[in-house]
């Protein structure tokens, strides 16, 4: 075994699970951005619990209108989803109207056409910290491409073929292990 060394406090090389998430703004605008802090729970049935850090649009869509989505990160997605991790939702125009924006079923919440797996979401109770605030959600919706439900086909093609995107050390990685990029860098590859 590898010696081990104490080092200062991170989350590198624990690999995260990137989403989008889709809120509502006031002015009936839909705001997107990108979230890593996300997990899931168990109360009686799945559900999720995510951290948003400082003030920002989603937050305050969030604790406003209370549902929400969650779209998965694919490498398609990955340049559009880098954008929002690094726009402001505060400005009106961080999404423009071609970016192909959908409406939960359930909920009406905005998802994004593209993403293959999609929660709709419910906050239902959140603990505000010093400067982040922890947000307990009810799964109200699951959306999935058809694709993914055929167990015909195995799940590591199933996979496969959709491609989340990862994270840690600030670095984006493919499901093979690819380095995808920076945060930052894959936004730049957008028209
Ligand atoms: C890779 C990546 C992961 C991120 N994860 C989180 C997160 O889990 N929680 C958070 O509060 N902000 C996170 N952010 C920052 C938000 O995406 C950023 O504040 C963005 O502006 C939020 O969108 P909004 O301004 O439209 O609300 C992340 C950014 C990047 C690039």
């Amino acid at each position: 075994m590898a010696e081990k060394i104490s080092v200062p406090v991170s989350n590198d090389f624990c690999p995260q699970t990137l989403f989008v998430y889709g809120t509502g703004c006031e002015d009936g605008r839909p705001d997107f951005g990108l979230f890593c802090w996300f997990s899931y729970l168990w109360d009686g049935e799945l559900g999720v619990m995510m951290c948003i850090g400082d003030e920002k649009q989603t937050k305050d869509n969030i604790r406003k209108n209370r549902y929400f989505s969650a779209n998965l990160v694919t490498e398609k997605l990955l340049p559009l989803a880098d954008y929002f991790g690094n726009a402001d939702g505060r400005n009106p125009e961080k999404v423009g109207g071609d970016i192909a924006v959908e409406k939960g079923p359930e909920t009406g919440v905005p998802i994004l056409r593209d993403s293959p797996v999609v929660f709709e979401l419910e906050a239902v109770r959140s603990f505000p910290l010093k400067e982040g605030e922890v947000f307990f959600c009810k799964i109200r919706n699951v959306l999935m491409d058809r694709n993914l439900t055929d167990a015909s086909v195995p799940v590591e093609k199933r996979i496969g073929a959709i491609a989340p995107v990862s994270t840690t050390c600030e670095t984006y990685f493919s499901w093979n292990g690819k380095n995808l990029g920076g945060w930052g860098e894959p936004a730049h590859s957008m028209k």
